[in-house]
């Protein structure tokens, strides 16, 4: 685990980068000090709120659970999302990122960019925030995920994904985060850069890894889970059982009980 906060960015070479979602104050108290970055995602739409995609998401809304997860992260590194359109000139992206910078104090800002946003970068970093590149899948595009497809399988989709990185650092991004690609292309980008790769469904050719954290405790049951999650526990389930006893003991009069009673 990274103590240091700034020696996160330092860290390309040594051991890879932890990181997990986190929109509520419960999950940063759990996660914080166990990961290297927590990140409030804008996966929170579909995650907690069951949008149907990311685009509904609001300033408002990262700035709400920006807040209630990054006041309580006293260890690890803290990173939120920039919401759909609020980054679509130089201007907007300056004054949305102030906006949710000063109200979350989150360390990094992530942005979802294609060749058209590296002037954005190149602004936000010369006013001194420190910004996370989005690449590959960028879900801010899709109104319906089902149409994701996995980038960098063609010669000329792994070169545009890799000068896209390139650029990104030039421009002074702190990292990039690459998002379903394949192996060979993140294999590429990774060596190619001299900021970390954070990826998520792709491949262990990154300096780090990321994944919502509600996907790799299995919050919800799905009938179609990408290939890249992990389920590490099966919280649905276990969860459901507790509910059921729960109900079984109020009906049957269990609980409460004296011990849960004020005399
Ligand atoms: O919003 C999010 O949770 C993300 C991850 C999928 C990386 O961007």
């Amino acid at each position: 685990m990274i103590k240091k906060k700034i020696t996160l960015l330092n860290k390309k070479f040594s051991s890879p980068i932890s990181c997990l979602t986190a929109y509520s104050a419960s999950t940063a108290k759990i996660l914080d000090g166990l990961v290297d970055i927590i990140l409030v995602g804008d996966s929170l739409g579909s995650t907690l709120y069951g949008m149907k995609n990311t685009q509904g998401v609001t300033l408002d809304m990262m700035k709400r659970h920006g807040k209630a997860v990054i006041q309580n992260v006293k260890k690890s590194i803290t990173m939120i999302d920039m919401p759909f359109k609020t980054y679509t000139s130089r201007y907007y992206a300056f004054k949305n990122s102030e906006i949710l910078k000063k109200h979350t104090n989150a360390d990094l800002i992530k942005i979802e960019i294609d060749e058209r946003k590296i002037n954005i970068i190149d602004h936000l970093a010369k006013k001194n925030l420190d910004i996370v590149a989005h690449i590959g899948v960028t879900p801010q595009s899709f109104s319906n995920f089902n149409k994701i497809k996995i980038l960098g399988r063609d010669k000329k989709e792994r070169i545009r994904l890799t000068n896209l990185a390139l650029n990104a650092c030039a421009a002074g991004a702190k990292a990039i985060l690459l998002e379903c690609v394949t192996e060979n292309t993140a294999k590429e980008i990774t060596s190619k850069i001299n900021i970390p790769t954070i990826g998520i469904g792709a491949s262990k050719y990154c300096d780090g890894q990321v994944l919502v954290f509600d996907d790799m405790i299995n919050s919800e049951e799905k009938e179609n889970n990408p290939k890249f999650v992990k389920k590490y526990l099966n919280f649905y389930k276990i969860t459901k059982s507790a509910v059921r006893k729960f109900d079984y003991d109020v009906k049957k009069r269990i609980f409460p009980n004296k011990k849960n009673s004020y005399q």
